[in-house]
Order: structure tokens, then sequence, then C-alpha cells
């Protein structure tokens, strides 16, 4: 395949692993490169910056492939020096950094001085034009389909896509809610270059979760996702589990949520322990809407091979029968 992407980034498919706290990996970031795709390593999995330095060697132990690193600026708890993150990265020469959650306007000098290509993640078609005025390469349009945090605006793929490509000049990756082949076809002909997946790549046989996770993200159908602190207007969409569904409950009661009462059940540790158990519902845990869609738990190159048989058979055989 050959799209802007595959150029830009010197892989052989145009797929994308999208940042994801405690599933991505440098195991998983490797097994996806491998693939034929671009892995990404999730800096705010390493405690420190200095955890981060060994992780991206072991992954660079693990292959000879392109891969990049996603900081993800979101609110924390407690506060991250993301600064020596990016250090970190840009003294290992990572040339690839997905970062999210927040403008990344503040490093962007850092990372263009590093000559890193920046893939800012945006879930409107605003921040999308922002982020390219920003000189960010490349933006990744995460329609409400997907899993972790789809903004505020609700507008699936579907609009969100072309709505973006018309306005952008910088390449677009579509992301959320993308596991097949005829997705894929669908993103490229919306005008995106490549795709990005998360829940997919979660169900995979490198993913380092547990198999009772994987299990239910196979046997979840795409109704089987809650948003959660929507009232706090920092929306996620996660797997509807107990817990999620007890969040919900406290949110939708009259009045302003009191964080207080969420914190407990919403805690990252939480969900870190129950994808390490596969306790189901032992916290909060990211899964996007595309769950309905699988049902198997393959390899990544499986993964990788077969959207991209799938995809050139929706374009060379079953679209143009028809037209
Ligand atoms: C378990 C999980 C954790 C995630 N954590 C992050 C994260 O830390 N930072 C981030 O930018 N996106 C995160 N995401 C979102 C993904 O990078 C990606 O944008 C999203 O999964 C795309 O939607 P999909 O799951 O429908 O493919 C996470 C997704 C999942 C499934």
């Amino acid at each position: 395949m050959k799209t802007k992407i595959t150029e830009l980034f010197n892989i052989k498919y145009p797929i994308v692993m999208g940042g994801m706290m405690h599933v991505g990996r440098a195991e998983l970031a490797a097994a996806v490169s491998n693939a034929g795709a671009l892995g990404i390593l999730t800096a705010l999995n390493s405690k420190t910056p200095d955890d981060l330095r060994v992780e991206i060697k072991k992954l660079r132990s693990l292959t000879d492939k392109p891969f990049g690193v996603n900081l993800t600026l979101l609110p924390t708890l407690v506060p991250v020096n993301y600064e020596e993150y990016i250090r970190v990265v840009c003294e290992e020469g990572v040339k690839i950094v997905e970062t999210a959650g927040r403008s990344p306007e503040p490093l962007m000098p850092a990372m263009t001085a590093a000559g890193i290509k920046v893939i800012h993640k945006c879930t409107s078609v605003r921040h999308a034009i922002k982020a390219e005025k920003l000189g960010v390469a490349v933006a990744s349009v995460d329609g409400f389909e997907c899993a972790g945090h789809p903004g505020e605006d609700d507008v699936p793929n579907l609009v969100l896509l072309p709505a973006a490509a018309r306005k952008l000049t910088i390449p677009m990756i579509a992301s959320g809610g993308i596991g097949t082949g005829a997705q894929m076809a669908a993103c490229l002909a919306l005008g995106a270059e490549g795709i990005n997946m998360g829940t997919r790549f979660m169900a995979t046989k490198e993913a380092p979760i547990h198999a009772e996770i994987k299990k239910a993200i196979v046997e979840g159908s795409e109704r089987d996702t809650a948003l959660i602190l929507r009232s706090l207007t920092n929306t996620a969409r996660v797997y509807k589990n107990k817990i999620a569904e007890e969040v919900v409950e406290i949110e939708n009661k009259p009045g302003p949520t009191d964080f207080n009462d969420i914190k407990d059940l919403v805690q990252g540790t939480r969900g870190r322990e129950a994808m390490d158990s596969g306790e189901i519902n032992g916290g909060i845990w990211s899964s996007g809407m595309v769950q309905g869609l699988i049902d198997s738990i393959p390899s990544c190159q499986d993964v990788v091979e077969k959207i991209v048989t799938d995809c050139r058979f929706q374009v060379e055989s079953r679209l143009r029968n028809m037209i």
C-alpha cells in the first residue's frame, strides 16, 4: 500500500496503533511494528522519564521497524513533567510522537528541533485546524465511536472525517470505531490516508492484559460501552461494567457531580489491576464500540494482514463491481 502515511513514516501499511494506557507497552508496539504497521509506546505507562528510556530500549530490541511514542496531555491527579518525558524521547532518537488530550504547543519547539514528526489526536475539526497551524505532521481524527476520550461534540466519523478532510492540508488518519478492512476502505474514501486503532489491538495475542478482558471485548456488543465523566466535561468511553454503570448513576443524580463521589471508582490503579487480574468489574477500563465487530483474538500480524486483504477486496472487487 502507498499513501502519504506509509511514505511519511516509512511503513508497509497505513495502520497505526493508538496510545493505550496500560496496554501500549513495548511487546505490543513491537508486534504491531513487526506486522508492517506503526506501533506506539505509551509514555505514561512508564512511571518516570528514566523508566521510559528503558522501555524505548526494550522496544528497539524487539523491532528494527519504525515506531512512535504517545504522550497524553490530559489532566492527572499527580502532576506529570511532560518536558522531561519529551527530553528522553528526543535523546533516544525517536522520530514519531503521538500527542493527545490537549494542545501540544508548549512541546512543539523541542520536538521540531529534534526532527520529530508529530501525530496529534483531535476529536474536532477546530482542534485539527489548530494542530495543523502549530506544525504537526498528521492529524489523527478521533470520532465519537472511539475508546478513551471522544471529546464533548459527539460527532461520529461518517461526518467528522470528511468535514476535517475539507479543512486540512496535512494528511489525516481516521481513528475510532475501526476494526475491519471494509471500514478501512470507507475511511480512505472519506479522505483519510490511514487508520488508527486501539480496541482492535487490545484484543490480540500480544496485548499485555488478562485473557478475561480480551474475552469480554469479544463477547461485548457495540452497545456495551458507557460514557463516563460527561458531567465533568472530561468524557471517556469505557467498557460498560458494574463500576461504569455506578459512575453513570452517580453522575445522573440531579445537580453538579462532586468528583469526590466518583474518585475511588474511576481510579487508574483500579482499572490497571482489573486488566491485570481479569476481574471485569474490578475498575474502569477503556474499550470502544468496535468491540461489537471483534470476534477473535488473533496475533497483530493476522489483524493487520486481514484488514489489508479485506480493504483491498472491498475496493478491487466489491465496490468495483457495483459501479
Ligand atoms: C485501553 C485503552 C487505553 C487508551 N489510552 C489512551 C491514552 O492513554 N492516550 C491516548 O491518547 N489514547 C488512549 N486510548 C485511545 C486510543 O489511542 C485510540 O484513539 C482509540 O482506541 C481509537 O478508538 P478504537 O478503540 O475504537 O479503535 C486508549 C484506548 C484504549 C482502548
